[in-house]
């Protein structure tokens, strides 16, 4: 039987390519959502994918998700950490529910999901973590200083994160996704998406199995050397 692994958000957009690039990959995939029924079962009904309904916020429901899915699955081996929502608005207009919810989501979750499989994967000697960071959080985005900063926060997360598994072989990696062709990016407003797009050198947005492309290199076996990294996935938008 292939490797365990949680995909969060697992079961649309970006998620949902990963959950299924594991699956043709080998891997046993749990692919969690929080909100939206219809489309969890779906993603089921076409892919075979369990699908796990939590809150990735909510540390207790974490931990309860965690120990059913290693119950029912075995250990899990793979931990990508995908869930993430937008509350879009300029500082001056934004709300601290508009704050805390990214925050919690978006950044929180880390905390929360790793804490629950890091003791099982250190006893085990292996682990793969991959948090899913933006490009938004390497350059900043007008209207989004809760987004950057929880993206942002996830960048420095990953490599204090990596340093502490290193050497129990659990790799921890980053991505940084550009503006990738999902429901979150189509929501921004049009003219605002074509002055990105505009600056995209590759010239259009990403496709979302070319983040699962990648997830799939850094959860390999053979990457035991990369850890700490992060990889931008951006068509050339943001390079340093
Ligand atoms: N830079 C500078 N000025 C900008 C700007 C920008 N990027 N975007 C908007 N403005 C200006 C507008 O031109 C406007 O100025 P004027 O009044 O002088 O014309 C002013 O800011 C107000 O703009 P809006 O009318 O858009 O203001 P709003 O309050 O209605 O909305 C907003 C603000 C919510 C931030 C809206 O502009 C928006 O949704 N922007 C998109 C933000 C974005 O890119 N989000 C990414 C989502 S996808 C994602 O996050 C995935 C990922 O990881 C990449």
């Amino acid at each position: 039987m292939g490797r365990v692994a949680i995909v969060t958000g697992g079961t649309r957009g970006i998620g949902k390519a990963i959950s299924i690039g594991l699956k043709r990959a080998g891997y046993q995939p749990a692919a969690t959502y929080q909100g939206n029924d219809e489309a969890a079962k779906a993603f089921n009904a076409e892919t075979g994918i369990r699908v796990y309904k939590f809150d990735v916020a909510d540390y207790d429901h974490c931990v309860a998700a965690v120990k059913r899915i290693a119950g029912e699955m075995g250990p899990v081996d793979v931990l990508v950490n995908n869930a993430g929502i937008t509350r879009d608005a300029t500082l001056h207009k934004m709300s601290p529910g508009q704050w805390k919810e990214v925050i919690d989501t978006n950044l929180t979750s880390c905390f929360n999901m790793c804490r629950c499989v890091i003791e099982s994967m250190r006893e085990r000697g292996f682990g793969r973590i991959v948090n899913i960071g933006s490009i938004n959080g390497q350059a900043g985005q007008y209207g989004q200083v809760n987004y950057a900063a929880a993206k942002s926060g996830i960048h420095g997360f990953t490599k204090a994160l990596a340093q502490e598994g290193a050497a129990k072989g659990i790799t921890v990696n980053a991505i940084a996704p550009g503006y990738i062709n999902t429901d979150m990016v189509r929501a921004v407003p049009a003219p605002v998406l074509e002055k990105i797009v505009a600056k995209i050198p590759v010239g259009r947005l990403g496709e979302a199995e070319e983040i699962a492309r990648t997830v799939l290199f850094l959860v390999a076996d053979e990457a035991g050397f990369v850890t700490g990294s992060t990889v931008s996935v951006n068509g050339g938008q943001h390079m340093y």
